[in-house]
């Protein structure tokens, strides 16, 4: 936990020289790619993490405090973590494209909008995780 605060506040420090990221909040997922990352959520992940993401006494929940934990890194952060340690009894076993679904099916359930466009593996990276929904004056 410790050492992902700190990673947390060091992304802080980087991701401000990096302004011309868009954000989660910029409609980066769509709908039909949420769904079928909760297809594929229920499949792999739903059996520890729960049906509504909420965990349990061991294991931690999709929904809610994941978003302070992963804000000011880029959704690659999240991304990688999911693609090389999970499913925890079968790490990496997804395709970078199911991975892609899931996250997008993750920020769906943060309350996190869908737009047009899909979600891709090779897209994470420059999307900047930020926590709280910004103020509406930087975009649209
Ligand atoms: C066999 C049980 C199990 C399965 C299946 C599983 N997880 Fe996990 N997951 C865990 C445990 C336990 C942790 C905590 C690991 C740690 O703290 O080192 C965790 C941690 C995580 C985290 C980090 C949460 C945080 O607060 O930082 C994410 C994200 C995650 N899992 C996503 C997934 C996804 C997506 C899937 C399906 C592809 C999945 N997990 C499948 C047990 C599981």
């Amino acid at each position: 936990m410790r050492t992902r605060m700190i990673a947390a506040a060091m992304m802080v420090l980087a991701s401000s020289a990096a302004q011309a990221r868009s954000s989660i909040w910029d409609g980066v997922y769509s709908d039909a790619q949420a769904d079928r990352g909760h297809t594929a959520y229920m499949q792999n992940c739903s059996r520890c993490h729960g049906v509504t993401l909420m965990g349990t006494f061991e294991i931690p929940p999709l929904v809610g405090r994941i978003m302070p934990y992963y804000a000011s890194s880029s959704l690659g952060a999240l991304f990688d973590y999911i693609s090389t340690a999970m499913p925890l009894d079968h790490p990496g076993a997804l395709s970078p494209a199911v991975n892609a679904d899931i996250v997008a099916y993750i920020l769906k359930s943060n309350d996190v909008p869908s737009g047009a466009k899909e979600l891709t593996a090779a897209g994470v990276k420059d999307i900047s995780f930020d926590a709280a929904r910004p103020g509406r004056s930087a975009k649209h």
